[in-house]
Order: structure tokens, then sequence, then C-alpha cells
């Protein structure tokens, strides 16, 4: 039986007009699914560029609120702040971690200052950025020590809580941290504090421009994180991390690197149903702004494509450095 034309099924029919587009797309982005990652530094008026992810400035306090202002007139929830600490402030044992007047406690507490409940604040849960060493924990015998790093990580936590963060995030990836870091928090009334796991964190050569950006490549050397950072052959155990991330008391999970790991994505959202974040990295990021100042990707068509792809994967939001740049054009300005 032959009706019409071949075939009958026309798929780029409705692909035809922007109508008919816009009318059956199966995912939207909308700045509520990103949050901004912003590293700060010390000094006053100072925006240093970050060498290896051209766009992205390190801001020193001062600068940080009509940054935010920005980013929250486009919609953009939240913002995640990373300390470039000075070097002579780094030590083994990593004590500035909790210093209650350490960069990162004044960048917090002059966000809630001058913007409230705007917008949420994250801050970072891991012993790098203070660290002589770059490491994420304590070293012992040449060996990032697990349970001596937990005591670290939760003064740290409460430095952090107590300057008035709303979402500590722990991407140090001890086992762990993330029950023991809950009991801390509400141990000192800070229940109403949120936990964002750097659930499914790994071992990632993406991360590179970020220790160049908060100043730990340095430090860290020829050292690597494999021994508490997922090993990128993994799938099933990422799962197995967020299983305990969520049983600890996790509110939200995160997988990390983000496109490389889509395939995590969609598998931690489709297992657990919970709270679901991906971040796009500072090397996946160095990556599109690299190709597009040579001229051979187009920046603004590739971070929309990009950002997308994450929610198509499942994930609920996205931490990207291009979030203030991303919401821009979605709302078309
Ligand atoms: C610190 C931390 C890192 C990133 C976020 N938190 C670096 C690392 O684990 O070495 C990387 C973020 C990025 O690359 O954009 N533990």
């Amino acid at each position: 039986m032959q009706y019409g034309s071949f075939p009958a099924t026309r798929l780029r029919r409705l692909r035809r007009h922007d109508w008919s587009r816009r009318l059956v797309a199966e995912t939207r982005l909308s700045p509520a699914d990103l949050i901004w990652p912003i590293f700060v530094s010390e000094g006053a008026k100072r925006r240093e560029p970050v060498a290896s992810m051209p766009g992205v400035d390190r801001l020193s306090v001062d600068l940080l609120e009509s940054a935010v202002v920005e980013a929250v007139e486009l919609g953009v929830p939240a913002i995640a702040l990373f300390p470039a600490t000075p070097n002579d402030l780094k030590t083994p044992g990593a004590e500035e971690a909790w210093n209650p007047d350490n960069l990162v406690c004044r960048a917090i507490r002059e966000v809630k200052a001058k913007l409230g409940d705007a917008v949420g604040v994250l801050a970072d849960v891991a012993l790098d950025p203070y660290s002589s060493h770059g490491q994420d924990g304590l070293v012992i015998d040449g060996y990032v020590a697990n349970d001596e790093t937990l005591d670290a990580l939760g003064k740290q936590t409460l430095v952090q809580a107590e300057a008035g963060c709303d979402v500590i995030a722990p991407s140090d990836m001890m086992d762990g941290r993330v029950g023991y870091l809950r009991h801390v928090l509400d141990g000192a009334g800070f229940d109403h504090v949120s936990i964002m796991a750097y659930a499914a964190k790994y071992a990632s050569a993406y991360y590179g421009p970020f220790r160049d950006a908060v100043g730990s490549a340095g430090s860290l050397g020829t050292g690597d994180k494999k021994t508490y950072q997922m090993d990128p052959a993994n799938g099933d155990e990422a799962l197995r991390e967020v299983a305990l991330d969520l049983a600890e008391g996790a509110d939200m999970v995160m997988v990390k690197p983000g496109q490389p790991y889509l395939d995590i994505v969609t598998r931690v959202k489709q297992t657990f149903a919970a709270p679901t974040f991906a971040y796009q990295v500072s090397g996946e990021y160095a990556q599109i702004a690299a190709a597009a100042q040579l001229g051979w990707l187009d920046r603004d068509a590739v971070m929309m494509e990009s950002l997308m792809a994450f929610k198509r994967a499942g994930a609920d939001g996205v931490l990207t450095y291009f979030a203030v740049e991303a919401a821009k054009q979605l709302r078309g300005r």
C-alpha cells in the first residue's frame, strides 16, 4: 500500500521552522541551571586574567559585589568561591584553611553582607589552596592520610559556615567526609547549611588551568591525586561513591569533570534521582576558549551546545565559568 510519497515519517518536518523546533525541544537550559565559580585574590581593585582561561579573571574581594550583582540580575542562583592563597600562607599542615579571616571567608562575608539571600554561596572544602604540597589532605609518611584529614576539613568547614556560606562543597574525596562534615555542621548549629558533595570526582588532567588560577600547580609539582580521586576507567565505582555520599547526608551530588563523564551524569541521575550537578571544569573551558581565540570554534555556539548537553544527560545544573556569558545569551543580551 502506498499513500502519498515515500517516506511517511519525515523527522525533518518538525525541524523546518524555528517555532516547531522550539515547540518540540526536549531539554531547556535556563540561567537558573548555572552555578558560577569565581576565583578570588588578595589586594584591592584587582582583576587579574588567568592566562590559561581566556575571559576568566581573579577578582579582589572589593570587586565581588558588582560581579555577583550582574550574575544575580541575569538569574544565576549561586556562585562558588575559590581563593588564590598567597604562597607565603601555605604550609604543610594547611592551617590557613581554618583561619576565620582567610581570603575565602572574607569573600563569603562580603557577598553575604551585600547580597544576603539573593544568591547562594558555595565554598569548597579541601586543603589544596592552603597546603604547601598542593594536596587536598594532610600528607603523613608520603601518603594523604584519610582520617587525620577529616579533622582538618571539619575545622575548615566550620569557619566557612560561620562566615555565612550556604553550601559546603567537599572536593577532597576522603572516605567518610560527608558524614563527618554533616556531623560537625549539625553539632555547631549549622543544620541549615547544605552539602553538595563532589561525589564522583576523577583524577583528571582537565584541572590544569584551575591549578594555575588558584596557584596550586607549582605546589603540586609532578605529584598527582590518584590515591584519592577516582580512576577515569571506572563507572560503577562512581555509583558507589554517590550512594555513600547520599547515605552520609549529601543534599546534592556532583560529577566532575563534566563533558568527558556525561555517561556518569546519566547513570547517577537515573540511579538515585537526587539533585545532580556536573562541573564543566577549567580544562573544558580552556579547550573551548582557546579554539575560539584561534578562530577554530564559535565560542558562543559551542558554549551553549556544551551546556545543553549536560541538561540532556540528566544534570539538574552545571558549574561553569561560562555562567554569566551563557545567562546573557539566554536572556538575549
Ligand atoms: C580542589 C578543587 C579542584 C577543582 C575544584 N576544586 C582542583 C583539584 O582537585 O585539583 C577543579 C576545578 C576546575 O578544574 O575547574 N580540590
